[in-house]
């Protein structure tokens, strides 16, 4: 390497380190930082390269550093977002580093992605390819990190910690399908004391990306600098890249506030809303979903008659779940419930005669949408998909299948066009026969168990991870294209697609199989840190609940059901007829509060960790509308908690209203108020005993309110 060549990046990386701290920067300028590759020079005695990097590569012939500079960078801008491309290439080796960085005009939100790619005389192998990977002076002595962490039946966990001077935050998950349960690919860095809802220095960093990925913040031996990095997890191999191929990492969406954490997940929110989600701001509709209702038993009779029910109740879908399809001795029926039919798309005609069209029509009759539930990626190793085609399963040559659910679950090879082809066609029949197919539940309920691809060469198994979720991304992508007007639901046995990339092609996601309403207060509050409430499916359903036997009221269900996007899942036959008319005016007020919860500004007031209720509320962006709800968890006798409300207009004049009644009241308001009143007085709301709750309704009563 020439002298001035190290000099020149040691120069690079030297003014990184006099740069402005964390604490004056910007989303734009967190995702300009130069990248973090390993062997660059960095002009200190003490660290002569850098070593912890997002990008490590073993070169051709077995040389293991990089040395990139820049070649140039531009700026395009088109009106609504401005995109820099920033071209770097190695001094020595045809190994070249394309970075984007971009911002939008209308909302905080930075994607910040790499492309590699090189030209050396045979493959490459990435050790590392992150998509964010920079290094910030911090003033803050104290550095902390949240995230979310958690399982099925209890997703999205608030996981926090500190990072103190040498220590290294690591999260990575590795299942490769269900990665959103054990480590959310999204966390919040905060500098400083006392972060909060309302105040402090965050900056979020949030991977578009459903497959395996790692998150590190790792801070220096003084703690006044920190590395953050963010990108697909390699833990599992190195990714083999042939000379030519362009190697793209997902993008990482950075968002920077100087008042705490709620304005990082509205601004989160309203990225996703306007630049992410297929149907964008489009109003999600009510619907009832058969799965707890009725699991494997069910008739066509048993359909329609869940058809009339949530009509009556005023929902606007009905989505067929499991159980729908395969056929003869594979058949997804009651006998064989999980254990068979996966892999093989067409409707189980013994059970439904009359096929998925005929229950569309009927539900069109009804004036209601129609949805159904698939789970593409997977297979039994009982159905005829995989009699016929063994090789398309993922499994390691010479080793036993290690089976998930139904113990004959399995992968499907999606790194491998030919299984994709294959799905395409199966999906694209089926969705023919449904002209008015308004909504596809996408399931996924296995991780990668068996590491191996019949289709991808012995020596570069390990590409699989991320072949894999690309094959994913590129069948919903073609899907979409042809059938733009379905919207899908990301299920992964609840909430293991709790993240950004599957939101780039689904409109919502399942938030998890713990239907609960108190275990849901914790996992809503969990997944609105990153992911919008419109993006939030949240079900009513039985009591006794059927995953924990703990009993609720209806009312109870319903309130914390609406503070998402509110659905059933239950069969309506087994509702009281009081509870029928509780329900009816749930969702009547429901619809009337859902453009200000799906499209509305998120603000938490009380967290369900630090007291035994939750409180949340939404302001529509006019701030002429707004819902407060008041969700008691386990609650002695009674307790009345001040709730201050945020983001309402300080000069107007609001009405509140308690709505979703039983016979009590839960606070006494007076007629009409002052936002400022109701920001700095609050409302004085009294929960009592268990699982009590409360939703107010506000509206600006000095102007028209047009949400
Ligand atoms: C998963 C989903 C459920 C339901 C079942 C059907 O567990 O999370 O909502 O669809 O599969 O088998």
């Amino acid at each position: 390497m020439r002298r001035h060549a190290i000099l020149a990046f040691a120069a690079v990386l030297a003014a990184g380190a006099s740069a402005a701290p964390a604490e004056s920067m910007t989303a734009r300028s967190f995702a300009e930082r130069e990248y973090l590759v390993f062997g660059q020079p960095t002009g200190s005695y003490y660290e002569a390269i850098v070593k912890h990097a997002g990008l490590q590569a073993i070169h051709a012939d077995g040389a293991v550093t990089l040395r990139l500079a820049e070649k140039g960078r531009e700026t395009k801008d088109d009106g609504a977002s401005k995109t820099t491309v920033i071209r770097l290439k190695d001094e020595v080796y045809p190994f070249e580093v394309t970075r984007y960085v971009k911002s939008w005009n209308d909302c905080g939100a930075v994607e910040t992605w790499v492309e590699i790619r090189h030209n050396e005389k045979g493959p490459v192998r990435l050790m590392r390819a992150d998509s964010f990977a920079a290094q910030v002076p911090v003033k803050a002595d104290r550095v902390g990190v949240l995230t979310l962490s958690g399982q099925g039946n209890c997703e999205a966990g608030l996981c926090e910690t500190e990072v103190k001077s040498g220590q290294f935050a690591y999260y990575a998950s590795c299942a490769g399908t269900r990665d959103a349960w054990e480590s959310n690919p999204a966390m919040m860095v905060s500098f400083g004391d006392g972060v909060d809802e309302e105040s402090g220095k965050v900056l979020g960093v949030a991977l578009e990306w459903t497959g395996t990925s790692c998150k590190r913040v790792r801070r220096n031996f003084n703690g006044r600098r920190i590395d953050v990095f963010a990108g697909v997890d390699m833990t599992s191999g190195p990714y083999t890249l042939d000379p030519g191929v362009t190697f793209t990492t997902p993008k990482a969406v950075l968002v920077w506030s100087e008042k705490g954490r709620g304005e990082v997940s509205r601004q989160y929110h309203r990225w996703a809303r306007r630049h992410l989600m297929p149907h964008g701001d489009v109003l999600h509709s009510v619907l009832l979903n058969s799965w707890e209702g009725s699991y494997f038993s069910f008739t066509e009779q048993t359909l329609l008659d869940m058809m009339d029910g949530v009509k009556e109740m005023g929902g606007e879908m009905f989505v067929l779940d499991d159980g729908w399809f395969g056929r003869g001795k594979f058949a997804r029926d009651e006998v064989n419930k999980a254990t068979a039919g996966l892999g093989d798309w067409c409707v189980n005609s013994a059970k439904l005669p009359r096929g998925l069209g005929f229950l569309a029509d009927e539900a069109a009759k009804r004036g209601l949408k129609f949805g159904i539930w698939v789970e593409p990626e997977m297979a039994n190793t009982s159905s005829w998909l995989v009699e016929a085609h063994p090789d398309w399963v993922l499994r390691e040559k010479g080793r036993p299948l290690i089976c998930g659910r139904g113990k004959t679950q399995v992968v499907l090879d999606f790194a491998n066009p030919a299984v994709r082809d294959d799905l395409f066609r199966q999906l694209d029949t089926v969705y023919s026969g449904i002209p008015s197919l308004a909504f596809v539940k996408w399931d996924c309920n296995a991780n990668i168990h068996n590491p191996g691809s019949a289709y991808i060469p012995a020596d570069r198994q390990p590409n699989l991870w991320y072949d894999y979720t690309i094959g994913y991304y590129e069948l919903l992508a073609r899907l979409q294209s042809k059938r733009p007007q379905i919207m899908t639901q990301a299920c992964a046995s609840g909430g293991g697609h709790m993240d950004f990339g599957s939101l780039r092609y689904a409109d919502e996601f399942w938030t998890s199989d713990r239907t609960d309403p108190y275990n849901r207060v914790f996992i809503q509050w969990g997944a609105s840190q990153f992911y919008p409430a419109s993006a939030m499916a949240c079900h009513v359903t039985d009591s006794p609940n059927h995953q924990t036997k703990r009993k609720t009221p209806l009312k109870y269900r319903f309130d914390v059901a609406m503070t998402g996007r509110l659905g059933f899942e239950l069969h309506p036959k087994n509702l009281k007829p009081e509870e029928v008319a509780f329900s009816k005016a749930a969702v009547a007020d429901y619809k009337r509060i859902r453009p200000v919860v799906q499209r509305g500004d998120l603000y938490r007031l009380v967290s369900p960790y630090e007291k035994p209720l939750s409180a949340l509320m939404y302001v529509s962006e006019a701030k002429d509308a707004a819902v407060l709800f008041a969700l008691g968890l386990r609650i002695k006798g009674e307790r009345a908690e001040t709730l201050k409300l945020r983001g309402l207009d300080p000069e107007a004049r609001y009405s509140v209203k308690e709505i979703n009644r039983g016979a009590r009241l839960h606070a006494n308001l007076s007629e009409s108020a002052t936002g400022r009143e109701l920001m700095e007085r609050g409302i004085a709301v009294r929960l009592a005993g268990d699982y009590d709750s409360a939703v107010f309704e506000i509206v600006r009563a000095d102007a028209p309110a047009a949400r």
